[in-house]
């Protein structure tokens, strides 16, 4: 994959090579701080982190959450500081209490439910090129407890209502926040993504074919949280599940706003959320389920942005969301999850739209989309329009391939590109596989100097250069398995090189810059995640590297010495 056009080459840096240290490893040239690790206060003057995880569940609510993942710059006016909205997509208990998962409890419970959610912080910059968290009228914590309002078609839904919230309009969280994106109108939305493994369904998994089953329940739940509330007990709330897999928007610049679950948007394992105009001025949101054989959808909404905000209403509480088809002739159709359309009626079991959203999955298996390897983080190429996705695995493709997911046992996934012309809300496209990574054996056509697997993060910058974050298995040097790394291609020419190797155990994920691109924020997921209360830093003391400390995910930044562009 990759063109040949003219222009100036977007990469100036020299490649870094894998690596298995303890370390983040960047070119020659370039430098990073951690910024904003697990249990760093939201405030300089909120709770301190204490190494030893015991702070509280009341600290934990006035500091970094854990697993930090999706997150979005938003500049304050002096352009020197800006609203820094981190995701906190999950927690590894084995470090996140003092003595681990032992004697579980619902302080435990607190604890990790208020590890989970979002940040909104204040950063900034110092004349060094430093930066640091600020004090801020805007900093909060969105957590497992922060009421959160449900709008669009499934608002209300006899599906949608609890013991709690008869209703159906409001519930308490949002969880698994895995990627991220940005709307036009300055506020954050935050995807819901794995949540199914905080719901207990009972000794027995959910019927073959269920909807439960559809929906990734078993008969285990990963995570404690049933034993002490009730809400995440499906024998007894059958519907708190229903709540949950959904896009969530955030106004970070109104600290008292309640957040909001945008049903329009599906309900799925939402990975991101990218936001275009469309040509009547209409919001378009690609969006992709990361699960193996699950889709790539689209929204499309039914006004201008401005005609509905003018009126009071989001873009994103009314449209169309359509799930992707790919065909072997390199066309594809994007297919309307409409009520009433054929395979979607009350006779196929969808009572109304709200149904159709509530049960995406169902929606799009009845309307012929395409099951893909694993479909993480979308991003939209400044100038063409074009729209990038990574499948980020498949091991799980033993028996039949497709052009779109062209290989059997996909162990290091691809990166698909789809053209829709210009035109956002179109319902026809032409598509294409940018590159499939992996090493030689594999069949990549990456070079193998810049060999990588498992593409997750994905993301344009301002100027076009692609940034590519993994999570997973990398190809092996020496027989020696490498950690997660991230790269940047310039599609233009053709040229991928390797920027940043993470320390071990880690999934590089989140990726934002300032307005001119000179400090990069990137997220540290996980790292030394086979830490135990007993040997915490087993694979890794990354950031502090502290003797009785312990891994902590966190957000980074990365500038450069000669204080130029981030990969220029
Ligand atoms: Fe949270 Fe699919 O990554
Ligand atoms: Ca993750
Ligand atoms: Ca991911
Ligand atoms: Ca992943």
């Amino acid at each position: 994959g990759g063109g040949h056009g003219g222009g100036r080459p977007l990469l100036g840096f020299p490649a870094v090579a894998p690596s298995t240290a303890d370390a983040v490893v960047l070119p020659p040239g370039y430098r990073y701080q951690v910024l904003y690790p697990w249990g760093h206060p939201i405030v300089p003057s909120g709770p301190a982190f204490a190494e030893d995880a015991s702070n509280t569940a009341e600290d934990q609510a006035r500091q970094a959450g854990d697993h930090h993942d999706g997150m979005w710059f938003f500049p304050l006016r002096d352009r020197r500081s800006g609203l820094l909205c981190v995701n906190h997509e999950a927690t590894t208990e084995n470090l996140l209490h003092t003595d681990g998962r032992a004697a579980w409890s619902p302080e435990k419970t607190a604890k990790s439910m208020a590890a989970h959610g979002v940040s909104v912080i204040q950063v900034e910059e110092d004349r060094d090129g430093g930066w640091q968290v600020a004090e801020s009228r805007f900093a909060r914590r969105i957590t497992m407890t922060t009421p959160i309002e449900i709008t669009g078609p499934a608002a209300k839904h006899s599906l949608m209502r609890t013991s709690a919230d008869p209703e159906g309009v409001r519930v308490l969280g949002t969880l698994n926040n895995c990627a991220s994106g940005p709307t036009p109108w300055d506020t954050y939305l935050t995807c819901e993504e794995t949540i199914n493994k905080y719901f207990y369904y009972g000794e027995q998994p959910p019927p073959a074919g269920s909807v439960e089953e559809r929906y990734g329940i078993g008969s285990e739940s990963p995570y404690p949280w049933h034993t002490t509330e009730s809400r995440f007990d499906m024998r007894t709330e059958p519907n708190e599940f229903n709540r949950f897999g959904w896009v969530v928007e955030v106004d970070p610049f109104d600290p008292e706003s309640t957040p909001k679950k945008r049903t329009a948007l599906g309900r799925m394992e939402h990975e991101n959320a990218v936001v275009v105009r469309g040509r009547r001025g209409e919001a378009v949101v690609y969006m992709g389920d990361d699960t193996q054989f699950d889709y790539f959808y689209k929204f499309v909404g039914a006004e201008p942005i401005a005609k509905t905000r003018r009126a009071g209403r989001s873009p994103l509480d009314e449209g169309t969301l359509y799930v992707a088809r790919f065909d072997e002739d390199g066309s594809g159709r994007w297919l309307p999850l409409v009520h009433g359309e054929p395979g979607l009626t009350v006779a196929d079991g969808f009572a109304d739209q709200a149904e159709v959203l509530i049960h995406t999955r169902l929606a799009a298996d009845a309307v012929g989309a395409t099951p893909m390897d694993r479909p993480e983080w979308c991003t939209v190429q400044p100038g063409t329009g074009a729209v990038y996705f990574t499948c980020t695995n498949n091991t799980a493709r033993t028996e039949t391939v497709d052009a779109a997911n062209p290989r059997l046992n996909n162990r290091f996934g691809h990166i698909m590109k789809i053209d829709e012309n210009g035109n956002p809300s179109a319902v026809r496209f032409d598509w294409d596989i940018f590159l499939l990574a992996g090493d030689e054996a594999s069949g990549a056509t990456v070079p193998p100097d810049q060999a990588f697997g498992s593409p997750d993060g994905l993301w344009f910058d301002a100027v076009g250069r692609l940034w590519i974050l993994t999570d997973g298995t990398q190809p092996q040097v020496d027989g020696a398995n490498q950690n997660n790394q991230m790269l940047v291609a310039d599609t233009r020419r053709g040229d991928i090189r390797r920027f940043l190797v993470g320390p071990p155990r880690c999934e590089i994920t989140g990726i934002t810059a300032t307005p001119d691109g000179r400090s990069l924020f990137v997220n540290i997921q996980h790292p030394g995640d086979t830490g135990t209360p007993e040997n915490p830093r087993a694979s890794s003391s990354w950031p502090d590297y502290s003797p009785t400390g312990r891994p902590r995910s966190a957000t980074i930044v990365i500038t450069r010495e000669d204080g130029g562009v981030v990969g220029a």
